[in-house]
């Protein structure tokens, strides 16, 4: 009795201390950075941090009063911490720098959230980083230096959770089918109201077979009116055409490629889907 007591407690304590992260896979995203230092033909290139090998680094140039390096996860992520290792070399000094987590590439402020202030120069070392004040969610992972001097990086790991608040169904229905099987897991054909959903619904589409998926997007030719699938307003739109009066027997899909603009498309067609969880 006591024993069975004991080990619950245990079970729920480790539980509670590891709520899963995972080390992001790291080289298939896309990194960049503010300048590219060459040397014999060589490109010190921002994927270098990512590439699995510490031997070969990344580098930016010297003489540029912001230096920075970006990698896109290309998905939202909670992220708990962020590994940076170094060599032993003369130039490397990340020391002030900082960690900053976004969902759109640009890295200021407001766009922004501060991970960790980098407090060593990183010199020879395997730093690891803890987000301060609790994981963070974002796309983006920046180290960002606005002190003299390079940002180096051999070799960056990090440890998060892949969020998906969007799933896609890489299944072919027709736009009624699509929303019944959405709604039968308890979710719904996703509803875009605004320019950040429609980037990360867009992100989710460029993985489909279909050349368009569809969106919880409906026409009522007897009201002559657009509406979202969960009743909202079409206010925020990307229409490729903007022509508003369609025929009947029409709803909207994404287009999985370029600008993921919306066209109007037969309900019968058949396509994969996008569920929002
Ligand atoms: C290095 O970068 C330059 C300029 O972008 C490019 O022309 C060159 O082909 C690159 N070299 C290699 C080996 O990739
Ligand atoms: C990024 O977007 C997610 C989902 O909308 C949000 O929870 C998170 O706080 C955002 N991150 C930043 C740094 O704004
Ligand atoms: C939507 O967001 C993307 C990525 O953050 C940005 O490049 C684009 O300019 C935004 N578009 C509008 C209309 O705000
Ligand atoms: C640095 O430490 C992290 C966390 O322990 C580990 O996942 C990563 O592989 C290490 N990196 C190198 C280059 O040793
Ligand atoms: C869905 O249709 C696409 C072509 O439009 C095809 O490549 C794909 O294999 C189909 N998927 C399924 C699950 O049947
Ligand atoms: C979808 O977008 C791609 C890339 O912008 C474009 O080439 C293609 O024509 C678009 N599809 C349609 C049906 O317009």
């Amino acid at each position: 009795m006591l024993w069975s007591l004991l080990f619950i407690t245990l079970i729920g304590r480790s539980t509670q201390q590891d709520p899963g992260w995972e080390t992001i896979k790291l080289d298939d995203k896309v990194a960049f950075q503010s300048s590219v230092y060459t040397d014999n033909g060589l490109n010190y290139t921002a994927d270098r941090a990512l590439d699995g090998n510490k031997e070969t680094c990344s580098n930016t140039v010297e003489k540029q009063p912001i230096n920075w390096w970006t990698v896109d996860l290309l998905g939202l992520y909670e992220i708990s911490c962020i590994s940076i290792y170094n060599k032993d070399q003369h130039n490397v000094d990340l020391s002030s720098a900082h960690i900053l987590i976004g969902n759109s590439s640009e890295r200021n402020a407001a766009d922004t959230t501060e991970c960790a202030t980098i407090n060593t120069n990183t010199k020879g070392e395997n730093k690891t980083f803890n987000c301060v004040n609790g994981p963070k969610w974002g796309r983006y992972v920046t180290v960002y230096k606005n002190t003299p001097g390079l940002v180096i990086l051999c070799e960056v790991t990090m440890k998060g959770i892949k969020k998906e608040p969007f799933k896609l169904i890489k299944e072919n229905k027709t736009w009624a089918d699509a929303l019944y099987h959405c709604r039968e897991e308890h979710m719904d054909l996703v509803s875009i109201l605004d320019n950040e959903t429609q980037v990360w619904v867009g992100l989710e589409a460029q993985k489909a077979d279909t050349p368009f998926v569809w969106l919880g997007l409906h026409y009522s030719c007897t009201l002559d009116l657009w509406f979202w699938a969960d009743d909202h307003c079409v206010g925020f739109d990307q229409w490729a055409d903007k022509t508003r009066t369609a025929d009947c027997s029409i709803s909207g899909a994404m287009n999985t490629s370029g600008n993921h603009l919306w066209y109007k498309k037969s309900v019968y067609d058949k396509y994969n889907f996008i569920c929002a969880v």
